[in-house]
């Protein structure tokens, strides 16, 4: 990417503790700039987070996204180079994949290809992981395209799980994981 300051937009369905994070960890960064959040859900807690960090947000229904081009017109409006999928739930239509080529990464809390895919998302993941009694799980870190969690992964970690690990104990692991590591991966991404 040749221009000097990337603008990013952050989608995030739910809570934001990673939208949060995210902004926070570029505050004082004159390169990047996480410059709004996106959210498909009228009652999200990362609208309020917005509210106090003092970023735009913007309520988009799941039909805009799939079916008009009110996306495409906010991200051009904010100047938008790169998109990251903090805790976002739907899936990413073919034409905003096409207008940001290798510029949308998403988040995903396990270890990928295993526990992906529709339906599979927060405490789903962590159920379905204890289910299997695994004995690691992590973070994947990943472009988007436009099928759930497919597309060329960036970076993934690992964490080490006992039996007696919940998907309480889990999802805290693995949060930890989220904000350590994908705002420095973004940064690397952009760089
Ligand atoms: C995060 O753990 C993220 O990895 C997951 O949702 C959580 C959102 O937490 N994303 C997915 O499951 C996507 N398939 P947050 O809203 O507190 O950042």
């Amino acid at each position: 990417m040749s221009k000097a300051i990337k603008n990013i937009a952050l989608f995030a369905s739910g809570n934001g503790s990673n939208a949060q994070n995210i902004v926070e960890y570029f505050h004082d960064n004159d390169d990047i700039k996480p410059c709004l959040i996106l959210t498909n859900k009228a009652s999200a807690f990362v609208i309020e987070r917005a509210k106090n960090m003092d970023i735009p947000c913007i309520v988009f229904t799941a039909k805009e996204l799939r079916e008009s081009s009110k996306i495409i017109d906010i991200l051009n409006d904010f100047s938008i180079d790169f998109i990251v999928l903090a805790g976002f739930l739907l899936r990413i239509p073919q034409n905003v994949v096409d207008l940001f080529p290798n510029k949308i990464i998403n988040i995903h809390p396990a270890l990928l290809p295993k526990f992906g895919g529709k339906g599979m998302y927060g405490d789903f993941v962590h159920k379905a992981v204890k289910e299997a009694k695994e004995t690691e799980t992590g973070i994947t870190i990943h472009y988007v395209n436009a099928h759930y969690d497919e597309g060329q992964i960036i970076f993934q970690k690992k964490v080490a799980l006992s039996d007696k690990d919940t998907p309480e104990s889990i999802a805290e692991k693995v949060h930890a994981l989220e904000y350590e590591y994908f705002p420095k991966v973004i940064a690397e991404t952009l760089s």
